[in-house]
């Protein structure tokens, strides 16, 4: 593909995630960095220091400043709606990360915002770009396991460890616990496989966590087109660590590991598959913007798309709320 000119990125926020998006934009022929700005003005110069770019503490004069032609948001989810709908008005395209925002009115302001300034817009759902979860999703469509019978997606991590930036778990910044931050993966996982969207959820939760007032723990009944039955459940206590989602078909199964291993079943035990050697995620992520920007067209990863995610979540905390199923609208 050619490349006209190097499309300059500045970064909104130098927290955990801030270096793998640096290490991406390095690493793809047609970005390159020019800025990163956080409130602690500290942590930007340290990620200045070591990509050789400006450190600003305040992201709107960043922008303004540097005029820079995409704009990471890797912010607390509060500040993804009042960041993204301001970078979007500075003309600048967008790399969102996940989850897209924390209500669906929010992601709707956003979309608006993208519409009207004509910009290219990926939310960064990385699930996408994991090499055996891309082999698990050639594997469903190619049907040769059968038909698909449900889904079964777990998760365990202690959530309230000490390393963990307190706005995760301050309901009104994170917009929610596990179930915002890591249950919003297993929403995408499980939606993007299988090209299916959820139709019904049914959630209840718990709040017994050491800090904040977010939930600790999930357990969630979805449905998804065709009447597909899934189960999410994910516990962010004390415990043994755990990342799997299995896939049962009629005639197989396939076991995922994520980002670790995939593994499938046509009646014995697993056995393990090797999936082809694939870039890192964040990278396969900025060579899908680049692309966008320079054909475009959609991102693959649609606002749009990340809008359904979170109106899972809001439907799961809903129910979790009422005690009752919740019936998505589209
Ligand atoms: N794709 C993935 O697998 C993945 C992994 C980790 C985090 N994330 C997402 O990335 C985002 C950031 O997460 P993180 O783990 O880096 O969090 P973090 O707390 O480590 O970093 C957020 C940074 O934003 C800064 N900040 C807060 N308010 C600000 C403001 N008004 N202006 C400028 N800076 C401000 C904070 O000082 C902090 O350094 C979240 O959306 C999170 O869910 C995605």
């Amino acid at each position: 593909m050619m490349v006209s000119k190097e499309l300059r990125v500045a970064v909104l926020g130098a927290g955990a995630i801030a270096n793998q998006h640096f290490d991406a934009i390095r690493a793809t022929e047609g970005f390159s960095a020019c800025a990163v700005a956080d409130i602690h003005l500290d942590k930007a110069r340290e990620i200045a220091g070591l990509y050789e770019i400006q450190p600003y503490c305040d992201y709107k004069e960043m922008i303004a400043q540097e005029k820079p032609d995409v704009a990471v948001i890797a912010l607390p989810h509060d500040l993804h709606k009042e960041s993204a709908v301001y970078a979007a008005g500075h003309g600048c395209h967008l790399m969102l990360e996940k989850p897209m925002a924390i209500s669906v009115a929010e992601c709707d302001a956003i979309i608006e915002a993208g519409r009207q300034a004509g910009i290219r817009i990926l939310v960064g759902h990385t699930q996408h770009y994991i090499a055996e979860n891309i082999l698990a999703k050639n594997i469903i469509q190619s049907g040769e396991l059968g038909k698909l019978v449900m889904i079964h997606d777990v998760r365990h991590t202690d959530y309230f460890n000490d390393s963990r930036p307190q706005w995760f778990l301050e309901k009104d910044k994170s917009g929610g616990g596990i179930l915002a931050n890591l249950g919003t993966h297993s929403i995408d996982k499980i939606q993007w496989l299988t090209d299916r969207t959820v139709q019904k959820i049914s959630a209840s939760a718990s709040f017994h966590g050491r800090r904040g007032n977010v939930e600790g723990s999930v357990m969630i009944y979805m449905e998804l087109d065709d009447g597909i039955p899934a189960t999410i459940v994910q516990s962010g206590y004390l415990g043994a660590a755990r990342n799997e989602t299995e896939i049962i078909f009629t005639e197989g199964m396939l076991k995922l590991a994520t980002g670790e291993s995939l593994w499938i079943s046509r009646g014995g035990s697993y056995e393990k598959l090797e999936p082809a050697q694939a870039a890192a995620p964040f990278e396969l992520q900025y060579a899908d913007l680049l692309s966008a920007i320079e054909s475009d067209c959609e991102a693959s990863c649609t606002p749009e798309y990340a809008r359904q995610v979170i109106a899972a979540l809001e439907a799961a905390y809903r129910s979790a709320e009422t005690g009752t199923l919740q019936i998505l609208h589209r």
